[in-house]
């Protein structure tokens, strides 16, 4: 285990925000994890990839980052194979290899920044996939006295970008590692806006095509990670009642809505965000990005309490103008 004390966060968050925390734990292995939370004293955070999160100052206590790598198959057979993969691996590079190994039901989360184990705390989804699909377990640790726990998917709580923990497991658990399902005889899932256009343009629905053509139109509408600070959607899409969205659509017939299973409509904040004429505009150092309203970017030395003040602004103004309050996606600390 390495402990820095008064380090930066600056390249521990993809929002760049350039706050100082009292001591970072890098826990190479479960059982440094473990020690770390037995003996720790204090508040604490866990960051895995810091792309979901924003710190509003300094934080005084442990960032504690799960360096727990590995991917290992537990099984295999012509349908599907079970593979476990440590918290610490990144996201996209676990991707890049199933596709490269011929193995799908992750290919439509390509390119989404982050490690492993953000993905069943977020339930992380895009392009009409979600980590939930694949999930068959969770591993962690308790924070209470580093005891081993393991969730199954239903354990889990799966819903939109929700999961037990970020609810009754809040602060509570540390993910060490998943377990995922994916299958070996491949079904391309293209039914999400502009994807099965995309994956047209380089032929035929391979597991290599969808990814290509998922990277693409991240890239057009999202902010390279490595160009602006970002933490991907600072929002989540809200769901109103049916009795609502009929109301809004009377006044704006163009407001785009999905019918969900549970009877609510889900509106694109996006869409909402930039009807309130927000798309593209900036407020000091802080600004929503020109080509997807629902991400807030870093301008360049935005503090977090600024990136917090566009938010709560643009919260306003959608809440006056529709009616709708907006919850936020990104983890304040
Ligand atoms: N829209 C606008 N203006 C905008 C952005 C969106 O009008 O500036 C409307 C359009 O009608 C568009 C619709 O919103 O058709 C949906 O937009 P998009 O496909 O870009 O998806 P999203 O709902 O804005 C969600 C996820 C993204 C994920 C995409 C694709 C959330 C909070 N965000 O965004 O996830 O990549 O779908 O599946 O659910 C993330 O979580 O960080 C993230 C990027």
């Amino acid at each position: 285990m390495t402990i820095h004390r008064n380090i930066s966060l600056k390249p521990y968050n993809t929002f760049g925000i350039d706050a100082v925390a009292d001591a970072m734990a890098d826990c190479h292995t479960t059982s440094e994890l473990a020690n770390t939370v037995r003996t720790l004293q204090g508040r604490s955070v866990v960051v895995g990839g810091g792309s979901n999160i924003l710190f509003l100052g300094d934080f005084h206590g442990t960032v504690i980052r799960p360096l727990l790598y590995g991917i290992e198959v537990t099984d295999i057979t012509d349908r599907h194979v079970d593979i476990r993969v440590g918290a610490g691996v990144v996201w996209d590079g676990l991707v890049a290899m199933c596709v490269a190994n011929g193995w799908s039901g992750i290919e439509n989360l390509s390119y989404i920044p982050g490690r492993v184990g953000a993905a069943p705390v977020q339930n992380v989804g895009a392009y009409g996939a979600e980590a939930a699909d694949v999930i068959r377990f969770v591993n962690a640790i308790s924070t209470d006295t580093g005891a081993p726990l393991r969730l199954s998917a239903d354990e889990c709580m799966f819903g939109y970008r929700r999961s037990i923990f970020k609810h009754q497991l809040k602060g509570k658990a540390i993910v060490t590692s998943i377990e995922m399902r994916l299958a070996t005889s491949f079904a391309p899932n293209l039914d999400y806006g502009p994807v099965r256009a995309a994956v047209e343009q380089y032929g035929r629905p391979t597991l290599a095509n969808i990814r290509r053509a998922i990277i693409d139109i991240r890239r057009a509408k999202l902010p390279e990670p490595d160009d602006k600070g970002s933490a991907g959607s600072f929002f989540k899409n809200p769901e109103i009642s049916e009795a609502q969205a009929d109301a809004l659509l009377r006044s704006h017939p163009d407001m785009p809505t999905y019918k969900l299973a549970n009877g609510m409509v889900k509106v694109p904040a996006g869409w909402l965000i930039e009807q309130a004429g927000w798309k593209g505009r900036r407020q000091g150092n802080a600004g929503v990005h020109d080509r997807q309203a629902l991400i807030i970017v870093n301008h360049g030395s935005a503090t977090g309490t600024e990136i917090m003040a566009l938010a709560e602004h643009i919260c306003a103004d959608v809440r006056q103008k529709f009616g709708i309050s907006l919850d936020m996606e990104v983890v304040i600390v």
